[in-house]
């Protein structure tokens, strides 16, 4: 229908843009939550009927509403917390759209009750379809009570659009769990009527990751917390040995903003490709801090995505960060245990660290003590066939093997008790890194396409790989331009030359202009690495020799991850003596 042209009015123009900010009960929830949070509350309390769709209700102990400014919290475009234009390059709130409550309030009844601290009493604003219903004087504690009821109980259409009581309750719990993950500091508690759902006491960090994510998360997990070039990574990772089938607990938080980024996403993706099974997906919490100006908030109606000035930069250094962290994983290496290890406390126990010598090591192997010990910063030096510094007894650490059983298990005895290791798993990760080291260490083995092969591609697709195709060479792909818009393959990594190249091609050149960079190319030749090391690793059941065993030991000791196998299984345990002793009941 076309005709005269009109400007919409703004009730409509707000149900518009509530269609993208309130998409079921569990937005309304965030939305009310972080400005409860933007409102410095200490406590805030969410209480909900029938999954947030006949009432949702959150409680806070804020700044509250001046009585005055009520009418225009629920105006769209009105907000108090940015000011002009330049503040929008560096927002340190949740909020800054003045659009949340106007939007729910074109969808749902609303009531706000607030008091400022030092106001005499309390005022109700009602509003619903637009109109307002009641501004009146009432009682309330400083701080700000919103009630939303009967959502979209004027647009039916949306309605039909709500899922299961179940599954809207679930997806509003999830949003409440995010906001409750960041902010520590604040009590939280989640109410059905008279029935709790959930309940948080303000407390450290690790309190509310272990309230959230289950204690268990804690000590499966790694601390991290990494500086650099102006950003801050910290949080939780979970071992690989303790991954989920399904992408659910993950969080990432920029600025204290839970974000669904691709580029983190993509960067954590990367750093555990190594580490963990194909199919499975690491538990981590993480927070990115970095200067406001650096991230742009305001590019989704949620704001649940971000984009990053220097996308490059934070895609490196949250991929560096992780990766380190991880190799440096051994089993038996907790949370709790490695935060100690950052402080000049000595060792706990069951994480000392082993004296040192590497008379077996033969030329050519990476010798990386470092990783073995995480202790990168104190400066340990290896004299050629000397020890470590504080070193008592010349033994390994995986110490000398004693036995095999069963055709599957090393039994080795190390300083502390009993070592037990999965001689596949153990020799697969060997293989698998010495192949990697190659294939990194060296220039890619490259084979020439017979016909070249010609893809049509934007232009700027086009002026991308030309200014990077000399980065692409050196992982194997000789990609050339040969027109505005056009693209010639001429040769590829030999290992991939079986592969589906046009495909292969697309989604480096994808994975180039979303992230400015690609780790497809080794990541598949790696796959195919990996395969080739679990085929070529010693199967069960092959008796080995002492002297055999010992030298799988060692090498052990000198490769990165040498904790699991490629899939992300522990290669091996120690048990020590008090742990032993604990078995038959000795000394106690
Ligand atoms: N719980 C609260 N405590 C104190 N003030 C509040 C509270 N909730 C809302 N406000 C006030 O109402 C204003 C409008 O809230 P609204 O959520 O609509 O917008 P916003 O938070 O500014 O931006 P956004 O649309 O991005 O959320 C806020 O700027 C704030 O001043
Ligand atoms: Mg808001």
């Amino acid at each position: 229908m076309t005709g005269r042209i009109r400007p919409l009015s703004e009730f409509i123009a707000n149900q518009i843009a509530a269609g993208e900010v309130v998409e079921r009960p569990a937005s309304i929830v965030k939305e009310l939550v972080e400005n409860s949070l933007d409102a410095q509350a200490s406590s805030i309390r969410v209480d909900i009927e029938h999954a947030g769709v006949k009432r949702i209700r959150v409680r806070d102990d804020g700044l509250g509403i001046h009585a005055d400014d009520m009418a225009l919290a629920v105006a769209r475009h009105a907000t108090s917390k940015i000011a002009a234009a330049t503040d929008l390059g560096e927002i340190a709130t949740l909020g800054f759209r003045g659009e949340a409550l106007a939007s729910v309030a074109s969808v749902a009844r609303l009531a706000i009750t607030s008091r400022q601290k030092d106001a005499q009493n309390a005022w109700r604003l009602e509003v619903a379809g637009g109109d307002l219903l009641a501004h009146k004087p009432a009682a309330h504690p400083p701080g700000t009570t919103v009630e939303v009821t009967d959502l979209f109980y004027n647009t039916p259409a949306r309605r039909k659009f709500l899922k299961t009581e179940r599954t809207e309750s679930a997806h509003l719990q999830d949003a409440y769990r995010r906001v409750a993950l960041a902010n520590p500091s604040v009590a939280f508690e989640l109410t059905a009527g008279t029935r709790t759902l959930d309940h948080l006491s303000p407390g450290s960090s690790a309190d509310r990751v272990g309230a959230v994510f289950g204690e268990r998360f804690l000590t499966e997990s790694t601390v991290i917390d990494e500086s650099g070039g102006g950003m801050r990574l910290n949080g939780w990772i979970g071992l690989p040995t303790f991954s989920d089938s399904r992408a659910t607990r993950q969080r990432f938080f920029v600025n204290g903003r839970p974000v669904q980024d691709r580029l983190a996403a993509h960067a954590v993706r990367q750093a555990y490709r190594d580490v963990l099974f194909h199919g499975r997906h690491p538990v981590f919490v993480l927070f990115l801090t970095l200067d406001p100006s650096m991230v742009d908030v305001n590019v989704h109606p949620t704001k649940s995505e971000v984009r990053f000035r220097d996308s490059r930069d934070v895609h490196d250094f949250v991929f560096g960060k992780l990766s380190r962290a991880l190799r440096d994983v051994r089993p038996g290496a907790t949370a709790a245990v490695r935060a100690d290890d950052r402080s000049d406390a000595a060792p706990a126990e069951g994480q000392r660290t082993f004296p040192f010598e590497h008379g077996e090591r033969r030329q050519g192997d990476p010798l990386n003590l470092a990783q073995l010990f995480h202790d990168e910063d104190s400066g340990l030096e290896l004299r050629d066939g000397g020890q470590l510094p504080g070193s008592s007894t010349g033994t390994p650490p995986l110490g000398y093997a004693v036995a095999q059983i069963h055709g599957i298990y090393i039994l080795a005895e190390n300083e502390q008790g009993l070592v037990i290791v999965d001689m596949h798993a153990a020799h697969e990760r060997i293989t698998y890194e010495r192949l990697k080291t190659q294939l990194l260490g060296g220039a890619v083995d490259r084979q020439r396409l017979l016909v070249p092969l010609a893809l049509d591609v934007s232009t700027t697709e086009a002026d991308l790989i030309e200014a990077r195709s000399s980065e692409l060479e050196d992982l194997g792909l000789v990609m050339e331009r040969n027109g505005p818009a056009s693209l010639v393959v001429r040769e590829v990594p030999a290992l991939l030359f079986d592969t589906d190249i046009e495909q292969l091609a697309r989604d480096v050149l994808a994975d180039f202009a979303a992230f400015g960079t690609s780790d497809l190319l080794v990541e598949r030749q790696e796959r195919l690495l990996a395969g080739t090391a679990c085929h070529a690793s010693i199967r069960a059941n092959r008796r080995l020799s002492i002297p055999e065993m010992n030298a799988l030991l060692r090498d052990m000791e000198t490769t990165e991850n040498a904790g699991q196998c490629n899939h992300g299984r522990p290669t091996f345990v120690v048990q020590p003596l008090d742990a032993l002793d604990r078995l038959f009941l000795r000394g106690q």
